[in-house]
């Protein structure tokens, strides 16, 4: 108790915060940055100078965690030279991975899993000499009436859904953030118009499966539209969506809102049916190419991303070429591409892996560079058409060039003149293409 008393009477409390993982931690994290500043902390990049250290973890991928241990174990010196200072865990892996953390990091003092961190203060005002802890999951937690720290820039993320109710067999997601629940659209509409107060104009919305978001005052159409009406607000766009709630009243809806962004991410994980009924992701290869055509359908211009894991246990070499097949004929603006990690505690960590570590990354090799082809002949075929950039800051390169964004989320580098302001908005027409990047000119 007496060294906590260090702690709370300290004149100058600061707080290091680290943040692996989706946007969706970025959110909690400045969730949690807002609990503390309302408890008169203040942030610090320097964990040496901090007596609350707090790492905010990720568990999709085995490398995500081994990242956040080696990054605890890296810091936890400064915990064992300063009986004050706290160590604390949040996130996914203070649930998946307790006993771990405390293993591998005995200096570990405050473990918080994502339905709980309003109760971190709690935890700070009544420390236990040993471990305090806030784990598993509350289905009533959406944190109303919370409202995340403002960024500093003109985007914000804003959680509209948490927990995940999907079975996907690979997935580590549903154990570490429970069900799904959505906050209430008051809530999600308030949130928005603060942050359109403080200059922002772009919001991404988070959730899980997002476009399944229910709550009960408006589902995700509902919700969309109701953003629509925000002045000042200029784009929406939502992560991460799952492909069987994209449907045709949807994106009717999205097509008719000139604020939705003509981007769309539809996971597809694998291209082959049987490796999909046994991920159990509610779809098969032809039900989700109809998904894409439909989007494109209502969206004539919609840049599509995706998601792919390379070498799920029992994939075989004809079924690998089978996701080929769905890429090409998709063409898909981006994706997200990684190798099969079993996750244990998941359905699909019992099954054996049939192919050796080095035919896995062989695939995803493969798939990375037929992506990267089509990445490219997207955006060389945007070459010569105007685009709506909106500009996201000056370019560290070179003072007169700014980044921006299409709606289709495609990066663009102008020099827009002088009275340029991030959150404009400028019309752009697109010159050339270098790398991943887009070259343009104001229209
Ligand atoms: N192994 C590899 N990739 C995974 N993902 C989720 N779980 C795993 C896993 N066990 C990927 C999926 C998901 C994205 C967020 O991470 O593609 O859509
Ligand atoms: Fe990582 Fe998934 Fe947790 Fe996000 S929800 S932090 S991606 S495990």
């Amino acid at each position: 108790m007496e060294e906590y008393e260090n702690l709370s009477q300290a004149k100058d409390k600061r707080y290091f915060l680290e943040t692996y993982g989706c946007q969706m931690n970025e959110y909690d994290s400045s969730l949690v940055a807002e609990l503390l500043a309302n408890r008169g902390f203040s942030p610090t990049s320097d964990p040496g100078a901090a007596q609350l250290i707090l790492v905010n973890t990720c568990s999709v991928r085995d490398k995500a965690e081994e990242t956040a241990l080696e990054k605890l174990r890296s810091i936890a010196h400064h915990r064992r030279r300063d009986p004050s200072v706290r160590l604390g865990v949040l996130g996914c892996m203070a649930e998946n991975r307790k006993e771990t953390i405390l293993e591998r990091i005995p200096e570990v003092d405050i473990l918080l899993g994502p339905d709980h961190y309003d109760r971190l203060g709690e935890l700070l005002d009544h420390p236990d000499q040993k471990l305090s802890s806030a784990l598993g999951p509350d289905i009533a937690q959406t944190y109303e009436g919370l409202f995340a720290a403002p960024p500093t820039g003109v985007q914000a993320f804003v959680a509209v859904q948490r927990g995940c109710d999907m079975k996907c067999s690979y997935c580590i997601v549903p154990t570490t953030r429970g069900p799904e629940r959505s906050r209430p659209l008051r809530d999600v509409l308030e949130e928005v118009r603060r942050l359109v107060d403080k200059g922002v104009v772009e919001v991404m919305l988070l959730g899980q499966t997002v476009n399944a978001y229910r709550a009960d005052d408006g589902n995700f159409g509902e919700l969309l539209a109701a953003l629509d009406k925000i002045p000042g607000l200029r784009r929406v766009r939502f992560m991460s969506p799952h492909p069987r709630y994209f449907t045709d009243n949807l994106c009717k809806t999205m097509a008719d809102l000139p604020s939705v962004s003509r981007h769309m991410h539809i996971p597809l994980q694998s291209g082959s049916s049987r490796v999909l009924r046994s991920m159990r992701r509610q779809y098969s290869k032809d039900q989700f190419l109809r998904i894409a055509e439909r989007l494109r359908e209502h969206m004539p211009d919609v840049a599509l991303t995706t998601d792919i894991i390379a070498g799920y246990p029992g994939e075989t070499r004809e079924e690998h070429l089978e996701t080929m097949s769905v890429l090409d004929s998709v063409r898909f603006d981006a994706a997200y591409m990684f190798a099969y990690s079993p996750r244990p505690g998941t359905l699909s960590a019992d099954m054996v892996e049939t192919i050796t570590e080095t035919e896995k990354q062989a695939r995803l090799a493969e798939i990375i560079e037929l992506q990267r082809k089509h990445t490219y002949q997207r955006l060389d075929e945007s070459v010569d058409s105007v685009e709506d950039v909106l500009l996201e800051g000056a370019s560290r390169r070179n003072g007169s060039e700014w980044i921006g964004k299409t709606t289709h989320f495609r990066k663009v580098v102008l020099d827009p003149g002088p009275e340029a302001k991030a959150g404009q908005i400028v019309s752009t027409r697109i010159l050339a293409r270098r790398g991943q990047i887009l070259w343009g000119e104001r229209a």
